[in-house]
């Protein structure tokens, strides 16, 4: 059999699945969803869903990839080879990561095209009318587009063939604390400006007169989004984890830092959209738009609209290679393929599906489904659909399918851990609260009760 390469440390591991969690979702669609729908009583729903619901299946993943030792697919033939209907989970997994890095690496590439520009000066001005002007040139433009999206895929091959503990280790290991550097570092220009307090008031006053089934569900979703659960990541991430790691006790620690992550993102966007008189409805394009134009009016702005670029470009880093790594982990381990070839053939197939969204804003403007670009269809059908979905099966094999026993012992490590009654309450989440709120969520959402 192959030697499994692995996670070499408990700081590699947490750099790792912190790295996945934190990202686009953090910077580019948590404070546009926030600004949508109402501040901070989406915030509070989405704090829910993510102790209720993606929370818990976050622990469930993880455990069952450690125990197993495979990739999102073969997790389930080995740990039930009874019924092989549950390796649909898995197979969905692979699926949602196809979709997920088709836009994702689209709005990747846009944040790697504005490092860029942003250094040259290309995109900044303080009219939004000039930046809006500059980004729809950018997304309208095809060959710019898949020019940049293709780099970012091949950037992100690269780093996965280099291995588990020589690629995404390594390089997670060095990108995270520079990630929290730079944002602790805007965060605090951003308190200082003048409109700080009406920011922050936007942020943490809870106006629940917006709140419907489907903000719900966008909620939800962006839950389990943020947390890269529901789809296989964390099961593959699982599998490289030392048999001593605390499995509950990284999970938590990765939602309180991903939380933390977000709500520096929200105190250094909010105060400054609202000093310099922005909307803070401006949804995705906050980032591309609203940024440039509120940081080039403050005092040494182009530093920071530089850095905040920077920082996107990190984030974004970390979850792509986590995403990356479960078709490559799939394709490596149930057809022996070596990780060249595995990575190989998933950049190829990634930038046929992934031009389909680069192109959404310009050669396909027209094509639509279900009245939405594949860009936007791509991006609901995923967090509104398949994860949600792939969560509420997940639990229910984690909580009464595999068994509780064997629950009990691999989140204790076989004992060796003092943790019965964290185990107990996950248990308790995972067999009742989890599949229950995710269902109803998402029907409601749906409007389908
Ligand atoms: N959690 C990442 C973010 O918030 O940007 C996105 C993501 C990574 C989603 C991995 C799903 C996934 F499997």
């Amino acid at each position: 059999m192959m030697k499994r390469d692995i996670f070499t440390s408990g700081f590699g591991v947490l750099a790792a699945t912190l790295g996945s969690a934190v990202g686009l979702g953090n910077i580019w669609k948590f404070p546009a969803l926030t600004g949508l729908n109402g501040g901070a009583a989406f915030l509070v729903i989405y704090l829910l869903s993510t102790l209720m619901a993606g929370l818990p299946v976050m622990i469930a993943e993880l455990m069952l990839g450690r125990r197993s030792r495979s990739d999102a697919l073969t997790t389930f033939r080995v740990l039930h080879p009874q019924r092989e209907s549950w390796g649909l989970i898995g197979a969905v997994g692979v699926l949602s990561a196809f979709l997920i890095l088709a836009f994702y690496t689209e709005v990747a590439g846009w944040v790697f095209a504005y490092v860029f520009k942003s250094v040259t000066g290309s995109i900044l001005s303080t009219d939004p009318t000039v930046t809006s002007a500059a980004f729809a040139k950018l997304i309208a433009d095809p060959v710019q587009s898949i020019f940049w999206q293709f780099l970012v895929i091949i950037f992100v091959g690269c780093i996965i063939v280099a291995g588990v503990s020589k690629g995404i280790e390594k390089t997670t290991k060095r990108l995270m604390p520079m990630l929290f550097l730079i944002l602790v570092m805007i965060g605090i220009r951003s308190l200082m400006l003048p409109g700080a307090a009406e920011g922050l008031t936007f942020l943490f006053r809870p106006d629940f007169s917006k709140v419907t089934g489907a903000v719900v569900l966008t909620a939800m979703g962006l839950a389990f989004f943020k947390l890269s659960v529901g789809m296989g990541t964390m099961i593959t991430y699982g599998s490289y984890f030392t048999e001593d790691q605390d499995i509950p006790m990284t999970a938590l620690r990765v939602m309180v830092a991903d939380l933390t992550v977000s709500l520096l993102a929200g105190i250094a966007i909010f105060p400054a959209v609202f000093t310099y008189g922005f909307k803070p409805e401006a949804g995705p394009a906050l980032l591309f738009i609203t940024i440039p134009a509120v940081f080039s009016q403050m005092p040494f702005g182009t530093i920071f609209v530089v850095l905040f670029f920077v920082l996107g470009a990190i984030a974004s880093t970390g979850a792509m290679l986590s995403i990356m790594e479960v078709p490559v982990a799939y394709l490596h381990q149930r057809f022996g393929l070596s990780r060249f070839k595995a990575t190989a053939m998933t950049v190829v197939l990634l930038a046929l599906v992934g031009s389909t969204a680069a192109l959404s804003n310009s050669t396909l403007a027209g094509f639509k489904l279900f009245g939405m670009t594949m860009f936007d269809l791509y991006d609901f059908l995923t967090s509104n659909l398949l994860l949600p979905l792939g969560g509420f099966f997940l639990s229910l094999f984690a909580g009464w399918v595999w068994g509780e026993k064997k629950v009990r012992s691999a989140l204790s490590n076989e004992g060796t851990l003092a943790n019965r009654t964290v185990v107990s309450f996950f248990l308790f989440q995972v067999k009742y609260v989890a599949p229950v709120i995710i269902i109803v969520i998402l029907l409601r959402g749906l409007k389908l009760i």
